[in-house]
């Protein structure tokens, strides 16, 4: 995730913003840049890769002086990762620099807006317009200008704001993206997040939404966007770093969990344009779509689970048929493969081995690849003929949540996407789902408001041996995430079902006190699950249901139900799988164990 810091003071601002952005490192990030006025001018030193090169390049900050600078790690969204597409980004006359996190969404639009009247685009980023725009627009008054461009903005904002001709102040601006002003005697700060400041001060303003600050070395004005003036209450941080690092969450995967609505908006809402599902990254023409007669779906581990939720759901939605293929069985398997069959690779990393041979052999065979992505210029995303990015962010734990969500997510898209193109969805069910797919984060964050009933839930249950997953349909392609988040954080052995499949085997280990998780969302599906809970039931098992709360007859069969809003079936699966990941999460803090690094495992797996 992108970080941010800035200093205005009357020290030199180049090594304290190295130092600040070094705290941010943990956030993940691909490029880092500097950028300061040292009274003339504003100097700028950006580069590709660790923090290391930046600090090698500028001798750790000594090649550049100026008391007043903004800095950013950066994580590539728009742009690949690159020396000129690190920030902060500059206007066109070098007048303005920016930092920012977040998404411009409307970027396209300005860029294009702005080209025609001859501004000169350096890179690629979403960010540069807003540099751009300010110079633009600028007619006298930094405030008043920002104010101005941030109104044409679209998409999730923190920036911190430079300019050649005043060297005693920073703009501070923020929406949807967090920015804390940092208090100090005779210098104040601006950070993405408290680690980047915390050695230097405990003192801080929130800038809440839509929300603008002047920062000067003795002074700090906040205003709204009429630029009436916010008073607030200065915030002293308890917190040490490491907590910090964690936004005051314990694990990283906790912190990733409570972060799924967030990455599941910026996921969607750049890709629906007037209720329309824009999908610019799929090159292929209606012609082409409806030419393949089988999808078949790469991955490995929840990624591939993904990929048996997105079976499904586009078996459903799309009525074609649908191949997924643990990556590493896929290789040697002399696959039926061929340039009428459109293959979906799915990745969080981008890099795994097994996923990208797989990839590579069905390219061999003359399939189109259309790979789902998070880490932009990873090799999967570089290599496949078309990338539908996850906007999760950095994923730090090791046992995925925020990244399987964003990927599901851009599997409803596609469905959706296609299934106009192909003709398979009326108008109707088309706004249905856009309606009910803009829903979700919402919904989602309802059920990570109620989770101390699942905590609540673990402390009852995380001595059991074993732990039985069950579902039907959508719901049994989520009970293999379930399994697997239970199993790789809290070293419990687990499994997932087909309910349906019980009888022929699994059943004759259920005994007295066994604990079986059974997925009951699937509304056709509900009776034919609560006669496999009575089943298990009968033969002494403990019962956590999992339903939708329009559904109350499962809390007659089973002991326990966690209930879940309401949505397309199809959509069930990114609801449902909160409190799996959250009962997972509880059980595995319970034991002890190591959440964010379980024993064996790596988070990118780039050997066979
Ligand atoms: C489990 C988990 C792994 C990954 C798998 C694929 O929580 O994170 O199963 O899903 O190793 O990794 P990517 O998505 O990077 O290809």
């Amino acid at each position: 995730m992108c970080g941010i810091v800035g200093y205005i003071g009357y020290e030199q601002a180049a090594p304290l913003l190295l130092n600040g952005l070094e705290k941010l490192e943990y956030r993940g990030y691909d490029s880092a840049g500097i950028c300061l006025n040292n009274g003339e001018k504003l100097i700028v030193e950006k580069a590709k890769g660790k923090l290391e090169v930046l600090k090698k390049l500028t001798e750790n900050g000594t090649t550049l002086s100026g008391t007043v600078g903004i800095g950013h790690t950066r994580w590539a969204t728009h742009g690949e990762p690159s020396d000129i597409n690190a920030h902060p980004h500059l206007s066109e006359s070098r007048r303005f620099a920016v930092v920012h996190n977040g998404i411009i969404e409307n970027y396209i639009q300005i860029k294009e807006e702005l080209s025609k009247r001859g501004i000169q685009f350096l890179s690629k980023t979403d960010t540069e317009v807003i540099a751009q725009l300010i110079e633009y627009d600028y007619q006298g008054n930094l405030v008043d200008t920002v104010i101005k461009v941030l109104s044409r903005l679209e998409g999730s904002y923190a920036l911190g704001i430079i300019s050649k001709d005043n060297p005693d102040e920073i703009i501070a601006v923020r929406k949807e993206s967090p920015l804390i002003i940092g208090l100090g005697e005779n210098e104040n700060y601006i950070a993405s997040d408290v680690t980047a400041i915390l050695t230097k001060t405990r003192k801080i303003y929130r800038l809440e939404n839509n929300e603008i600050a002047v920062i000067k070395r003795d002074s700090i004005d906040i205003m709204d966007m009429d630029k009436k003036a916010i008073h607030k209450d200065v915030e002293t941080v308890s917190w040490d770093i490491s907590a910090a690092e964690k936004g005051g969450y314990k694990h990283f995967m906790f912190k990733e969990i409570m972060e799924q609505p967030k990455a599941i908006h910026d996921t969607i809402t750049p890709r629906i344009k007037d209720g329309r599902v824009v999908l610019n990254e799929i090159q292929l023409t209606d012609e082409q779509l409806k030419a393949f007669n089988k999808i078949n779906i790469l991955a490995c581990g929840s990624a591939y689970h993904v990929g048996v939720v997105a079976k499904y759901v586009f078996e459903k939605v799309l009525r074609k048929p649908v191949e997924v293929d643990l990556a590493s069985e896929f290789r040697y398997r002399d696959p039926i493969v061929d340039e009428k069959t459109l293959t979906i690779v799915i990745s969080q990393s981008g890099e795994t081995a097994d996923t990208k041979e797989a990839m590579k052999e069905a390219q061999r065979r003359g399939s189109h690849v259309i790979s789902i992505v998070n880490v932009v210029g990873s090799a999967i995303a570089t290599e496949s003929d078309d990338v539908i990015y996850t906007w999760a962010g950095p994923e730090i734990a090791v046992a995925t949540t925020k990244a399987y969500s964003t990927q599901l997510a851009v599997i409803y898209l596609m469905a959706i996407y296609m299934g106009d193109k192909l003709g398979t969805i009326n108008s109707e069910a088309y706004s249905q789902y856009v309606d009910e797919l803009q829903q979700l984060p919402e919904k989602i964050t309802a059920i990570l408001n109620n989770k101390e009933s699942i905590q609540n839930l673990a402390s009852k249950n995380f001595n059991n041996r074993d732990v039985f997953f069950i579902g039907r349909n959508i719901d049994y392609a989520l009970s293999l995430e379930g399994s697997l988040k239970l199993k790789e954080i809290s070293y419990i052995h687990s499994e997932a079902y087909a309910a349906g499949e019980l009888k022929h085997g699994t059943i004759s280990l259920i005994e007295q006190g066994t604990l079986v998780i059974a997925l009951a969302t699937h509304e056709a599906l509900l009776g034919k699950i609560i006669s496999n809970i009575q089943e298990v039931q009968a033969r002494g098992a403990n019962v956590i249901g999992v339903a939708c709360d329009n559904r109350s007859e499962i809390s007659e069969v089973a002991q326990n139900v966690i209930f879940i809003p309401p949505t397309c079936d199809m959509f069930l699966p990114s609801l449902a799988v909160i409190p799996l990941q959250l009962f997972a999460y509880y059980v595995a803090s319970l034991k002890g164990c190591d959440i964010d690094k379980p024993r064996n495992l790596a988070k990118s797996v780039t050997v066979e």
